[in-house]
């Protein structure tokens, strides 16, 4: 890379290519950090579907796995969780408050929950995240969720299936709801604002 520089240099590389190539360069070096909790296993997809799309480099944590995390070295930080019962996730919710003004000095955050009810998911995502971060992020957006009747025991199951019942909602062994175009549209505004704001 550094003698594929100096080669271009040597040629007398033009202005616009040598922004084009810093700006390029300058994309690999943004770190960004995605952080979220997942029961089971959806909301770690979608981390790890933006983690694929991501300009620059992502590291992925499991906020369940690490309770005092560091996040100093990152530019960005994007966090994910589910609903469960009108709920985030406790743990991803402990992560903001405890982080908040740290994430809020970040040049980007990006939030986004995962869950079923479509039409209440504005409500969560506004109520359930720490102002100061809902106000501060480049994105925040409902990705989508999954209820795989499968993966719970016969009480839960029996649970779950009254709930759907309760709400008129046809019971069926598998739901997924994904949003189309969401998660790319949710990284586009969070590029846009990190790349605003590059130290
Ligand atoms: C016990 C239980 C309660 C749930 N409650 C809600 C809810 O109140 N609102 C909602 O939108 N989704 C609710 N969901 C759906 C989850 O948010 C959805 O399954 C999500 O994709 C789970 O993410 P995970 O796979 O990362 O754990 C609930 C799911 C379960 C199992």
């Amino acid at each position: 890379m550094v003698y594929i520089k100096k080669m271009l240099s040597a040629a007398g590389e033009d202005k616009e290519s040598a922004a084009e190539r810093i700006y390029q360069e300058e994309r690999k070096t943004v770190n960004t950090l995605i952080a979220y909790a997942s029961k089971k296993g959806f909301t770690y997809e979608c981390a790890a579907a933006l983690q694929q799309q991501i300009n620059g480099k992502a590291d992925l944590l499991d906020l369940a796995a690490v309770r005092k995390p560091d996040i100093s070295g990152y530019n960005g930080v994007i966090i994910g969780g589910s609903i469960r019962a009108s709920r985030l996730n406790r743990t991803v919710k402990r992560f903001c408050e405890m982080y908040a003004e740290e994430l809020a000095d970040k040049q980007a955050i990006g939030l986004f929950l995962c869950g079923l009810e479509k039409e209440k998911m504005q409500e969560y995502l506004h109520r359930e995240f720490p102002q100061l971060l809902t106000e501060k992020a480049a994105a925040v957006s409902w990705l989508g969720g999954r209820m795989d009747l499968s993966q719970y025991n016969a009480l839960t199951r029996w649970f779950l299936k009254r709930i759907m019942q309760e709400k008129d909602q046809e019971i069926k062994e598998l739901i997924e709801v994904k949003p189309p175009g969401e998660a790319e549209e949710f990284l586009r505004k969070y590029h846009e604002v990190l790349n605003s704001r590059k130290a």
